[in-house]
């Protein structure tokens, strides 16, 4: 046994079974925290017990929609602890954008700005409509039942995000398969094994990513790794920051994007007069990308730290105090959306959708996540118009990134 194994096995151990007690004594953020097929009846228990409310498990949880978005645009709040000390699951990212706090936040996010923002996304629309029918015709030529994930949800987003970041396409299958063994990080609740994967795992690909960025240097692209490298030679940034800031931009735009365009897919063959409305007027697939981040979003929760002690909706928030913000229960909020429990491609959602977070966090790849979701929901049904279910679909696991990775479907 390895230096620290049984401690760290007892404790990983302790918090499943405390978590698994505190459910079953009907407190619903343990319930959500246990993973359970449908967690929206329980968003709709933490309303229930008020704008914000204490969980036995120790945080305080607020599926309320106003509150939320406040929260997330509270200075007084952020995503380490009022010291600065990282917290435990975001070993990772402690040096990407999501695990910053001001002022290096600030000083990360201008730094990345000019390689990911709204305006470029636009100029993606042809590349994407390209990788959408390719995957279509290699999908339609095999003529028979397919894995939705596998065969066409995971493979756009990836393909996108390896240009975009710059990722050479000799190396874009060991990145594939190293992401894959990163992603239980997301998952909260581990195991031991899978803390022992992922942490073998992430120092691969720090020097997966080494190497590209080496290479970049030496023979640079139109590519977001070959546009920060000079800036590290000017002494804008560091290694220690590139490296954490490239590896993580692709973990945020697959894993996530891919359970958009799967949610989408299965909201819309769970309504088929939704389906056959795309059907006839493919103009409503942006639509079906926005109802979709409301309805069934694939993050479901953010997490936030007190930096100061705070009052917040009636209660009293410690330094280090922390909260959870349950963003598929906020995004069903009555008070906001009118009949939220229903799937309506043709409704205005605004700019209500908490599903990209809000404030100083609000997700850079937006624009380009619900490009690729709007060409990809529109070649579908353009091409594949009697798509159908063909078996039980098998979700992924997590509280925190809703999606599936089994969805069998048939072509006709
Ligand atoms: C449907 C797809 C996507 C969803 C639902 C999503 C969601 C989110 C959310 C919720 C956050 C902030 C979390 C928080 O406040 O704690 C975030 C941040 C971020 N996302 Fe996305 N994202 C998606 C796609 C993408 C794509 C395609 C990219 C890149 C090309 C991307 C890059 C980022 C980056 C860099 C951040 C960090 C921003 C910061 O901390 O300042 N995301 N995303």
């Amino acid at each position: 046994m390895r230096p620290g194994e049984r401690a760290l096995r007892a404790q990983l151990a302790f918090f499943r079974d405390f978590i698994r007690n505190q459910a079953e004594q009907g407190d619903p953020y343990a319930n959500v925290l246990g993973v359970p097929e449908n967690p929206y009846p329980h968003y709709e228990e933490v309303r229930a017990r008020g704008r914000l409310y204490r969980s036995s498990i120790g945080s305080w949880v607020t599926a309320d929609h106003k509150l939320a978005n406040e929260i997330l645009r509270d200075r007084r709040l952020g995503v380490r602890k009022a010291n600065g000390e990282k917290l435990p699951e975001i070993m990772s990212f402690d040096n990407s954008l999501l695990g910053a706090d001001p002022p290096d936040h600030t000083r990360l996010r201008r730094v990345m700005t000019p390689t990911l923002n709204p305006r470029m996304a636009g100029g993606w629309r042809p590349r994407v409509k390209e990788i959408c029918s390719r995957l279509i015709d290699d999908i339609l030529a095999e003529d028979k039942p397919f894995n939705l994930m596998t065969a066409f949800a995971q493979q756009l987003p990836v393909a996108v995000i390896a240009d975009l970041v710059g990722i050479p396409e000799r190396c874009r299958a060991d990145f594939f398969h190293i992401s894959r063994r990163i992603t239980p990080l997301l998952e909260g609740v581990v195991t031991y094994e899978q803390t022992q994967s992922t942490e073998a795992a992430i120092k691969e690909m720090t020097d997966l990513f080494v190497d590209i960025i080496a290479l970049r240097k030496a023979d640079p692209q139109d590519d977001m790794i070959s546009r920060l490298v000079p800036l590290v030679d000017e002494g804008t940034l560091s290694m220690d920051e590139l490296v954490p800031m490239v590896t993580f931009v692709p973990l945020a735009g697959s894993e996530t994007t891919v359970n958009l365009v799967g949610n989408g897919i299965l909201a819309l063959l769970a309504h088929p007069e939704q389906w056959q409305l795309l059907v006839e007027r493919p103009e409503l697939a942006a639509g079906v990308a926005e109802e979709t981040l409301r309805y069934d979003p694939p993050v479901q929760q953010y997490r936030r730290i007190a930096h100061e002690r705070i009052e917040l909706a009636g209660h009293t928030l410690p330094v280090d105090g922390e909260l959870a913000i349950m963003v598929g229960g906020a995004n069903r909020d009555p008070q906001v959306f009118p009949d939220p429990g229903t799937f309506d491609i043709t409704r205005d959602i605004g700019a209500d959708t908490l599903a990209f977070s809000a404030g100083i966090h609000y997700c850079m790849g937006a624009s380009l996540a619900k490009l690729e979701a709007e060409v990809a929901f529109e070649a579908l049904t353009a091409r594949i118009p009697r798509l159908r279910r063909a078996g039980p679909i098998r979700r992924s696991g997590s509280f925190i990134i809703r999606g599936m990775r089994e969805f069998p479907v048939a072509a006709r």
